[in-house]
């Protein structure tokens, strides 16, 4: 396999060596272009030894031009990965500018196009590089990560390039090269909820519920696999945030509303996997609420309704909720679909500890006219074979897509 790896200027260049010993390992052949600012973070001595190629960083470089010109080796690539991708290349690319070698290789290829980003989580989020980043998608290229985490410049939060394993893993796995989407989610932004909330009471005290966000967490891993880009808005549970998806951490049923409301605009697919509080106290007391009678009340009052709130979007995403019931499961579960008007439900049983902080789980999903049972599996496993069903359900629904491919095993209360 050919890759050409094009390298930007952003200090997470310092990767790169490393990525095309990956690349390597796997088999490809690592062509190396450079941006000029490329050359202020990593040297072309190191990606010469390990690429065992000279560097090509020049439209103008008339030797390597009369040996393959830009135009033969935007030919040669079966695919193009631009690791680490800065703000300003994003930039370029938008614009279908063509003034360097790199640009103008993007411009001239017919092969699959992937960039990481990698910048600091001010930049990422900054309207003008989501634009960007929205219309490389829309044209097809795919966007590998970034990554969460701390940031070379003492900061925290969505910038950090993926590790150069994952990178060379997606780039030069199945149907990547061919042309074929990386995953059936490629392109796709992914919101996702999990886990509990908690509901303060005074400032020692709050109410929450037994959810350990396993099964969000499967699916925000599962749909990163399948290609999409993934937003987690997360309660407060004991799991490492998985690597690739953008965490967003909240506490109460009100900061989850916030945050997934800030963020769906973004999302094509909204997964309400969260156990939220129905109901919250109606004051929250500022000093530690102190023993007294026998008995205490605690006034409740409704939170808001996060995945009704958002299937009534007048531009919702494709909106997947989750049904958790003691007792008559299906009813409560089609009745749920109908009345909040989703697009997909999936009904687990929580009777006699099944499901909650479970490894495994068996469910039932419903949407519009149509169902399908999955018998009891790892959430890991089930969480993969709910993202396929979803992405399948997705494209039915945008009229782009086949039918599901799993077949209906058993619907049954
Ligand atoms: C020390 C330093 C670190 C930088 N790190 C990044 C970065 O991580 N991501 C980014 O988008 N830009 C970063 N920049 C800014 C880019 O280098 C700058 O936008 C440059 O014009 C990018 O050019 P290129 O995309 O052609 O390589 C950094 C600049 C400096 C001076």
């Amino acid at each position: 396999m050919n890759i050409i790896l094009g390298i930007t200027g952003g200090i997470a260049a310092y990767k790169t060596p490393e990525l095309v010993r990956r690349l390597r390992e796997r088999g490809a052949d690592v062509q190396i272009v450079m941006t000029a600012s490329a050359r202020e973070f990593v040297t072309e001595t190191a990606l010469q030894a390990v690429s065992g190629q000279p560097i090509r960083d020049n439209l103008w470089d008339k030797a390597a031009e009369a040996s393959m010109s830009h135009i033969e080796l935007a030919r040669w690539a079966d695919a193009v990965l631009i690791a680490p991708a800065t703000a300003e290349v994003m930039a370029r690319l938008a614009s279908g500018a063509a003034g360097d070698l790199l640009t103008t290789l993007v411009l001239a290829t017919q092969s699959p196009v992937a960039i990481a980003p990698a910048m600091n989580h001010v930049m990422w989020n900054n309207p003008a590089v989501q634009a960007n980043r929205a219309l490389l998608e829309e044209r097809g290229i795919a966007i590998l990560g970034p990554d969460s985490g701390s940031q070379a410049c003492g900061e925290t939060g969505a910038g950090r390039m993926l590790e150069p394993d994952e990178l060379a893993a997606t780039v030069t796995g199945p149907g990547f090269a061919d042309g074929q989407p990386a995953g059936v989610l490629t392109g796709k932004t992914v919101l996702i909820t999990a886990g509990p909330t908690r509901e303060p009471i005074d400032p020692v005290r709050y109410m929450t519920n037994r959810s350990s966000g396993k099964m969000g967490y499967a699916l925000a891993t599962a749909a990163l696999r399948a290609g999409a880009r993934v937003m987690l808005v997360s309660g407060p549970v004991d799991l490492p945030p998985p690597r690739g998806v953008e965490v967003h951490d909240v506490l109460s049923a009100d900061d989850m509303y916030r945050k997934t409301h800030e963020l769906v605009a973004e999302a094509d697919v909204f997964i309400a996997a969260a156990a939220v509080a129905d109901y919250r106290p109606v004051s929250v007391a500022d000093k530690k609420i102190k023993k007294s009678g026998e008995r205490m009340t605690i006034e409740m009052v409704r939170t808001e309704d996060i995945l009704a709130s958002v299937a009534a979007l007048p531009e919702a995403p494709f909106t997947v909720g989750f049904a958790a019931e003691t007792d008559r499961l299906n009813e409560y579960a089609i009745d749920k679909l109908e009345r909040k008007q989703l697009d997909m439900i999936v009904a687990n049983c929580v009777r006699d500890g099944k499901a909650f902080d479970a490894d495994e789980n068996a469910v039932e999903v419903f949407w519009p006219g149509g169902g399908q049972a999955f018998p009891l599996a790892a959430k890991t496993s089930l969480a993969t074979d709910l993202v396929d069903l979803i992405s399948s359900r997705y494209e039915a629904a945008r009229g782009t897509g086949t039918e599901p491919r799993l077949s209906v095993v058993s619907i049954k209360d």
